[in-house]
Protein backbone atom coordinates (compact mmCIF):
# COMPACT_ATOMS: atom_id res chain seq x y z
CA UNK A 1 0.00 0.00 0.00
CA UNK A 2 1.67 3.35 -0.87
CA UNK A 3 0.94 6.43 0.76
CA UNK A 4 -2.12 7.87 -1.37
CA UNK A 5 -3.94 5.00 -0.85
CA UNK A 6 -3.51 4.81 3.24
CA UNK A 7 -4.30 8.15 3.33
CA UNK A 8 -7.52 7.42 1.41
CA UNK A 9 -7.96 4.37 3.58
CA UNK A 10 -7.79 6.23 6.20
CA UNK A 11 -10.34 9.03 5.03
CA UNK A 12 -12.68 6.78 4.15
CA UNK A 13 -12.64 5.03 7.48
CA UNK A 14 -12.84 8.66 9.44
CA UNK A 15 -16.16 9.26 7.51
CA UNK A 16 -17.35 5.53 8.16
CA UNK A 17 -16.55 6.03 11.76
CA UNK A 18 -18.64 8.62 12.46
CA UNK A 19 -21.66 7.87 10.65
CA UNK A 20 -21.58 4.49 12.27
CA UNK A 21 -22.83 3.11 15.75
CA UNK A 22 -20.22 2.25 18.50
CA UNK A 23 -19.63 -1.82 18.78
CA UNK A 24 -20.53 -0.83 22.59
CA UNK A 25 -23.48 -1.26 23.77
CA UNK A 26 -25.04 -1.78 20.26
CA UNK A 27 -23.17 -4.81 18.55
CA UNK A 28 -22.90 -6.04 21.94
CA UNK A 29 -26.72 -6.06 22.96
CA UNK A 30 -27.27 -7.49 19.51
CA UNK A 31 -25.26 -10.23 19.89
CA UNK A 32 -26.21 -10.89 23.59
CA UNK A 33 -29.68 -11.17 23.07
CA UNK A 34 -28.60 -13.70 19.25
CA UNK A 35 -26.66 -15.59 22.09
CA UNK A 36 -29.47 -15.81 24.65
CA UNK A 37 -32.04 -17.17 21.75
CA UNK A 38 -29.88 -19.66 20.96
CA UNK A 39 -28.83 -20.79 24.38
CA UNK A 40 -33.30 -20.78 25.21
CA UNK A 41 -33.19 -22.79 22.05
CA UNK A 42 -30.66 -25.65 23.32
CA UNK A 43 -31.91 -25.92 27.01
CA UNK A 44 -35.58 -26.39 25.61
CA UNK A 45 -34.08 -29.04 22.80
CA UNK A 46 -32.56 -30.90 26.07
CA UNK A 47 -35.64 -30.80 28.15
CA UNK A 48 -37.85 -31.72 25.02
CA UNK A 49 -35.75 -34.29 23.59
CA UNK A 50 -32.67 -35.19 26.02
CA UNK A 51 -29.41 -35.95 24.42
CA UNK A 52 -28.37 -39.61 22.60
CA UNK A 53 -26.46 -41.01 24.86
CA UNK A 54 -24.84 -44.62 23.78
CA UNK A 55 -24.67 -47.96 25.39
CA UNK A 56 -23.00 -47.78 28.89
CA UNK A 57 -19.44 -48.58 28.96
CA UNK A 58 -19.19 -52.45 29.68
CA UNK A 59 -15.89 -52.67 31.32
CA UNK A 60 -15.37 -56.25 31.15
CA UNK A 61 -15.34 -56.44 27.06
CA UNK A 62 -11.87 -57.79 25.74
CA UNK A 63 -13.07 -57.06 22.30
CA UNK A 64 -13.81 -53.17 22.04
CA UNK A 65 -11.95 -51.47 19.81
CA UNK A 66 -11.44 -47.65 20.77
CA UNK A 67 -12.21 -45.03 18.42
CA UNK A 68 -12.02 -41.35 18.55
CA UNK A 69 -14.64 -39.41 17.32
CA UNK A 70 -14.90 -38.48 13.64
CA UNK A 71 -13.02 -34.98 14.02
CA UNK A 72 -10.27 -36.64 15.94
CA UNK A 73 -9.40 -38.89 13.16
CA UNK A 74 -6.94 -36.99 11.54
CA UNK A 75 -4.80 -37.25 14.73
CA UNK A 76 -5.82 -40.47 15.23
CA UNK A 77 -4.03 -41.21 12.01
CA UNK A 78 -0.94 -39.52 12.75
CA UNK A 79 -0.44 -41.33 15.86
CA UNK A 80 -0.94 -44.35 13.99
CA UNK A 81 1.07 -43.52 11.41
CA UNK A 82 3.92 -42.66 13.37
CA UNK A 83 3.58 -45.20 16.31
CA UNK A 84 6.55 -47.26 14.62
CA UNK A 85 8.85 -44.84 15.11
CA UNK A 86 8.73 -44.05 18.67
CA UNK A 87 11.87 -40.99 18.54
CA UNK A 88 9.00 -38.95 16.45
CA UNK A 89 5.12 -40.23 18.15
CA UNK A 90 5.45 -37.25 20.74
CA UNK A 91 6.40 -34.85 17.96
CA UNK A 92 3.70 -35.96 15.47
CA UNK A 93 0.76 -35.83 17.65
CA UNK A 94 1.59 -33.61 20.34
CA UNK A 95 4.45 -31.27 18.64
CA UNK A 96 2.91 -30.59 15.04
CA UNK A 97 -0.74 -29.50 16.14
CA UNK A 98 1.15 -27.55 18.76
CA UNK A 99 3.30 -25.60 16.28
CA UNK A 100 0.65 -25.40 13.97
CA UNK A 101 -1.67 -23.65 16.74
CA UNK A 102 1.15 -21.45 17.79
CA UNK A 103 1.69 -20.00 13.92
CA UNK A 104 -2.24 -19.47 14.18
CA UNK A 105 -2.15 -17.54 16.96
CA UNK A 106 0.50 -15.64 16.09
CA UNK A 107 -1.18 -15.00 12.37
CA UNK A 108 -1.36 -11.02 13.28
CA UNK A 109 1.92 -10.34 14.13
CA UNK A 110 4.15 -12.16 10.99
CA UNK A 111 1.17 -11.68 8.48
CA UNK A 112 1.66 -7.49 8.19
CA UNK A 113 0.49 -7.44 4.35
CA UNK A 114 -2.71 -5.25 3.82
CA UNK A 115 -3.16 -7.39 0.80
CA UNK A 116 -6.56 -9.34 1.14
CA UNK A 117 -7.51 -10.82 -2.05
CA UNK A 118 -6.45 -14.35 -1.74
CA UNK A 119 -5.63 -14.10 -5.46
CA UNK A 120 -2.72 -12.42 -4.46
CA UNK A 121 -1.51 -14.15 -1.70
CA UNK A 122 -0.10 -17.54 -2.91
CA UNK A 123 1.70 -18.64 0.00
CA UNK A 124 -1.31 -18.23 2.57
CA UNK A 125 -3.77 -20.03 -0.51
CA UNK A 126 -1.06 -22.33 -1.06
CA UNK A 127 -0.59 -23.13 2.91
CA UNK A 128 -4.33 -22.81 3.77
CA UNK A 129 -5.22 -25.55 0.99
CA UNK A 130 -2.46 -27.55 1.75
CA UNK A 131 -3.42 -28.24 6.00
CA UNK A 132 -7.46 -28.54 4.72
CA UNK A 133 -6.38 -31.07 2.13
CA UNK A 134 -3.68 -33.07 5.04
CA UNK A 135 -6.12 -33.22 7.52
CA UNK A 136 -9.14 -34.55 4.99
CA UNK A 137 -6.42 -37.29 3.66
CA UNK A 138 -5.86 -38.13 7.46
CA UNK A 139 -9.34 -38.19 8.26
CA UNK A 140 -10.26 -40.48 5.63
CA UNK A 141 -7.75 -42.79 6.02
CA UNK A 142 -8.30 -42.56 9.81
CA UNK A 143 -11.76 -43.76 9.24
CA UNK A 144 -10.85 -46.01 7.05
CA UNK A 145 -8.26 -48.40 9.38
CA UNK A 146 -9.39 -52.29 10.06
CA UNK A 147 -9.24 -52.60 13.66
CA UNK A 148 -6.35 -54.07 14.84
CA UNK A 149 -7.22 -57.50 16.11
CA UNK A 150 -9.27 -58.67 13.28
CA UNK A 151 -7.99 -59.49 9.40
CA UNK A 152 -10.48 -58.22 6.70
CA UNK A 153 -8.90 -59.38 3.92
CA UNK A 154 -11.08 -60.73 1.12
CA UNK A 155 -10.47 -64.44 0.01
CA UNK A 156 -9.11 -64.81 -3.40
CA UNK A 157 -11.87 -65.22 -6.11
CA UNK A 158 -9.77 -68.59 -7.68
CA UNK A 159 -10.85 -70.23 -4.12
CA UNK A 160 -14.00 -73.12 -3.76
CA UNK A 161 -16.50 -72.41 -1.59
CA UNK A 162 -15.12 -74.81 1.23
CA UNK A 163 -11.52 -73.11 0.56
CA UNK A 164 -13.19 -69.45 1.07
CA UNK A 165 -14.67 -70.84 4.55
CA UNK A 166 -11.10 -72.10 5.43
CA UNK A 167 -9.32 -68.59 4.71
CA UNK A 168 -12.30 -66.96 6.98
CA UNK A 169 -11.57 -69.11 9.56
CA UNK A 170 -7.88 -68.37 9.37
CA UNK A 171 -8.33 -64.40 9.41
CA UNK A 172 -10.54 -64.88 12.73
CA UNK A 173 -7.25 -67.64 13.92
CA UNK A 174 -4.40 -64.71 13.03
CA UNK A 175 -6.81 -62.08 14.76
CA UNK A 176 -6.96 -64.13 17.92
CA UNK A 177 -3.38 -65.74 18.11
CA UNK A 178 -2.17 -62.41 18.20
CA UNK A 179 -0.08 -62.01 14.70
CA UNK A 180 -0.73 -58.91 14.49
CA UNK A 181 0.75 -57.39 17.17
CA UNK A 182 4.13 -58.11 14.97
CA UNK A 183 2.85 -58.68 11.16
CA UNK A 184 0.49 -56.68 8.84
CA UNK A 185 -2.29 -58.20 6.94
CA UNK A 186 -3.81 -56.19 4.02
CA UNK A 187 -4.92 -52.81 5.71
CA UNK A 188 -4.45 -54.49 9.32
CA UNK A 189 -2.19 -54.90 11.84
CA UNK A 190 0.99 -53.44 12.87
CA UNK A 191 4.23 -52.73 10.85
CA UNK A 192 6.58 -55.06 12.60
CA UNK A 193 8.87 -56.39 14.37
CA UNK A 194 7.77 -59.18 12.05
CA UNK A 195 7.33 -58.72 7.60
CA UNK A 196 4.04 -58.14 5.91
CA UNK A 197 2.42 -61.09 5.38
CA UNK A 198 -0.28 -59.41 2.91
CA UNK A 199 1.51 -61.54 0.25
CA UNK A 200 3.47 -64.10 2.59
CA UNK A 201 2.50 -67.51 0.03
CA UNK A 202 4.50 -66.08 -3.00
CA UNK A 203 7.64 -65.48 -1.08
CA UNK A 204 7.12 -68.31 1.09
CA UNK A 205 6.70 -72.01 0.52
CA UNK A 206 3.99 -73.91 2.17
CA UNK A 207 6.14 -76.40 4.07
CA UNK A 208 8.17 -73.47 5.26
CA UNK A 209 5.04 -71.44 6.64
CA UNK A 210 4.34 -74.53 8.69
CA UNK A 211 8.19 -74.83 9.34
CA UNK A 212 8.22 -71.33 10.74
CA UNK A 213 5.00 -71.56 12.63
CA UNK A 214 6.09 -74.43 15.11
CA UNK A 215 10.07 -73.41 14.72
CA UNK A 216 10.49 -69.57 14.21
CA UNK A 217 13.54 -67.09 14.33
CA UNK A 218 12.94 -65.14 17.67
CA UNK A 219 11.09 -62.37 18.59
CA UNK A 220 8.19 -64.35 17.06
CA UNK A 221 7.18 -67.02 19.90
CA UNK A 222 6.49 -70.40 18.66
CA UNK A 223 2.46 -71.74 17.70
CA UNK A 224 3.34 -75.26 17.91
CA UNK A 225 1.19 -75.64 20.99
CA UNK A 226 -2.17 -74.66 18.46
CA UNK A 227 -4.27 -77.69 18.35
CA UNK A 228 -4.07 -79.57 15.02
CA UNK A 229 -7.20 -78.48 13.57
CA UNK A 230 -6.51 -74.95 14.10
CA UNK A 231 -2.75 -74.99 13.08
CA UNK A 232 -3.29 -76.54 9.66
CA UNK A 233 -6.47 -73.91 8.97
CA UNK A 234 -3.80 -71.19 9.47
CA UNK A 235 -1.29 -72.84 7.22
CA UNK A 236 -4.12 -72.74 4.55
CA UNK A 237 -5.19 -69.74 4.93
CA UNK A 238 -1.33 -68.62 4.54
CA UNK A 239 -0.53 -70.30 1.70
CA UNK A 240 -3.46 -68.36 0.05
CA UNK A 241 -1.93 -65.10 0.60
CA UNK A 242 -0.44 -64.98 -2.87
C1 LIG B 1 6.31 -61.17 18.77
C2 LIG B 1 6.16 -60.85 17.40
C3 LIG B 1 5.58 -61.86 16.43
C4 LIG B 1 4.39 -62.55 16.55
C5 LIG B 1 3.35 -62.47 17.65
C6 LIG B 1 4.26 -63.31 15.35
N1 LIG B 1 5.36 -63.14 14.54
FE1 LIG B 1 5.70 -64.00 12.72
N2 LIG B 1 7.51 -63.13 12.65
C7 LIG B 1 8.02 -62.23 13.57
C8 LIG B 1 9.36 -61.84 13.15
C9 LIG B 1 10.24 -60.84 13.87
C10 LIG B 1 9.63 -62.53 11.96
C11 LIG B 1 10.89 -62.48 11.14
C12 LIG B 1 11.81 -63.55 11.66
C13 LIG B 1 13.04 -63.67 10.83
O1 LIG B 1 13.66 -62.66 10.54
O2 LIG B 1 13.34 -64.80 10.41
C14 LIG B 1 8.45 -63.34 11.66
C15 LIG B 1 8.35 -64.14 10.55
C16 LIG B 1 7.16 -64.79 10.19
C17 LIG B 1 6.98 -65.53 8.97
C18 LIG B 1 8.02 -65.72 7.87
C19 LIG B 1 7.86 -64.59 6.91
C20 LIG B 1 8.91 -64.55 5.81
O3 LIG B 1 8.77 -63.66 4.96
O4 LIG B 1 9.84 -65.36 5.87
C21 LIG B 1 5.70 -65.97 8.96
C22 LIG B 1 5.01 -66.81 7.88
C23 LIG B 1 5.08 -65.55 10.19
N3 LIG B 1 6.00 -64.82 10.91
C24 LIG B 1 3.78 -65.80 10.55
C25 LIG B 1 3.24 -65.49 11.79
C26 LIG B 1 1.92 -65.88 12.19
C27 LIG B 1 0.91 -66.65 11.33
C28 LIG B 1 1.75 -65.42 13.46
C29 LIG B 1 0.54 -65.64 14.37
C30 LIG B 1 0.10 -67.00 14.54
C31 LIG B 1 2.95 -64.73 13.83
N4 LIG B 1 3.83 -64.79 12.79
C32 LIG B 1 3.16 -64.12 15.06
C33 LIG B 1 7.40 -61.79 14.71
C34 LIG B 1 6.17 -62.26 15.18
Amino acid sequence: MNQAEKELYLREYSILKNQGKPFFPYALAKDSVMAAIVLGVIIFLSLMFGAELSPKANPTTTTFVPRPDWYFFFLFELLRVMRNVPKFTAMATVGVPTIAMIFLFLLPFYDRSPERRITHRPVALAAGLFTIAAMAYLTYTGANTGSPNTVDMKPPANLSAAQKDTFTQGELIVGQTGCLACHTLGGNGNDGPGPNLTHVASKVPQQQLAATLINPTPPMPSFAGLPKDKFNTLVSFLSDLQ
